[in-house]
């Protein structure tokens, strides 16, 4: 059997990874600015990641939701109290589209509604509604037909016309666009947002699966803006590479058993990692780190004339070219032996592990400096 051509592959074959850097099978060591698109959140192979999944597979690596499991106590309860969010309740899944999906259902349930507002350039995800309510037709189907309506960021008027309209059970946003190229929504949009949000009796659901868990400086990207979400959702940088999901849903949501669920969502070995990561996230301080890297990579870059426009948050950066940055990336990989991200065809992403040190980011700024 031979594996179904989806991805465009990179001539690449990683065989090792340690924090910021990845070997390959030819022992060529890369420094990885891509973190295996915004997953690596605490560093490669992190010791005492390691060691929590290692050990907690030699006792009981799975069973069903069915029982007692003390770890996803102790994962939702250090999760709120990291994220402030003490009274918001975790559901626990597998990818980041799986929490959508979930997010958005939970929304529909609560509200009756079915229609969902989302924005231009946005990705949630690639189940059934999750990719209706993705701006890129050509990853839908016919079968994914739902009630969605695609609206301009930062345009709160045009989310008020539609909201009024009464039928609308959840906005879904990016706490920072990621494949749409690192747009940000403006802090006043949020804040209006989530009060139309309450006005019309629809949902708020953040989505930071790509921006959430430190990435942009905060737990969350949006925090800075004053609000609180109906549900906000994560994944990537949450199990450091684990495969693992969740929503957290504000205490206004009731519950009823089977209502949503899931045969791998919170087992022992998505919770040992996802409370090594959060474990790890603190005691180094990474969320700091993340802020004053990202603000010195920011500061630097914007000084390199031929770049077009650098945006940011953190260490999720987008730097936009106007030619396409194909060539340019594979001269960071080849000749500098820095892997990159991209956001459609002009803009490079940079998407560390929050552990990146300011000399690894001085090796990049000089690197991309010295080929552009
Ligand atoms: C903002 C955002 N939402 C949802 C997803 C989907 O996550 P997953 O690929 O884990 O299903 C992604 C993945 O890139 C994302 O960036």
């Amino acid at each position: 059997m031979d594996l179904f051509d989806v991805y465009p592959l990179m001539d690449t074959t990683p065989v090792k990874a340690k924090d910021c850097y990845v070997w390959d099978d030819k022992n060529n060591k890369y420094l990885d600015l891509y973190g295996g698109h915004a997953v690596i959140s605490i560093g490669h192979s992190h010791p005492e990641y390691v060691n929590k999944i290692t050990k907690q597979l030699s006792k009981i690596g799975f069973y069903s939701n069915s029982i007692q499991n003390p770890l996803q106590k102790e994962l939702a309860s250090k999760l709120g109290e990291m994220c402030g969010l003490t009274e918001y309740k975790l559901f626990l899944c597998n990818s980041g589209a799986e929490a959508n999906e979930n997010a958005l259902k939970l929304a529909s349930f609560h509200t009756k509604k079915d229609r969902i507002l989302t924005f231009n350039k946005a990705f949630h995800g690639r189940t059934s509604v999750a990719v209706a309510a993705t701006d890129n037709p050509k990853i839908q189907s016919k079968i994914n037909t739902h009630n969605v309506t695609f609206i301009n960021l930062n345009d709160s008027e045009a989310v008020e016309k539609e909201l009024e309209k009464g039928d609308v059970c959840a906005v879904i946003i990016e706490g920072v666009q990621g494949i749409g190229g690192v747009r940000i929504p403006q802090k006043k949009f949020l804040t209006n947002l989530s009060y139309l949000c309450k006005k019309y009796n629809s949902l708020l659901i953040l989505d930071e699966i790509q921006s959430g868990y430190g990435r942009t400086g905060s737990f969350f990207a949006y925090e800075d803006s004053n609000i609180k979400p109906d549900i906000i959702t994560v994944a990537k940088g949450m199990g450091n590479g684990f495969p693992v999901g969740a929503v957290l849903i504000s205490p206004q949501f009731k519950p009823a058993h089977g209502m949503l669920g899931t045969t791998f969502g919170g087992n022992y070995l998505a919770c040992a990692a996802s409370i090594a990561v959060l474990d790890v996230i603190k005691k180094e301080n990474l969320i700091k780190n993340a802020k004053e890297i990202g603000d010195y990579l920011i500061n630097e870059l914007v000084k390199n004339k031929k770049i077009k426009e650098v945006r940011g948050k953190g260490l999720m950066i987008g730097i936009e070219m106007d030619y396409p940055v194909a060539e340019l990336r594979k001269k960071l990989r080849e000749d500098k032996k820095i892997f990159t991200g991209v956001s459609s065809t002009n803009i490079v992403r940079v998407l560390p592990p929050l552990t990146l040190s300011k000399e690894m980011a001085n090796y990049f700024i000089e690197s991309f400096n010295s080929i552009t």
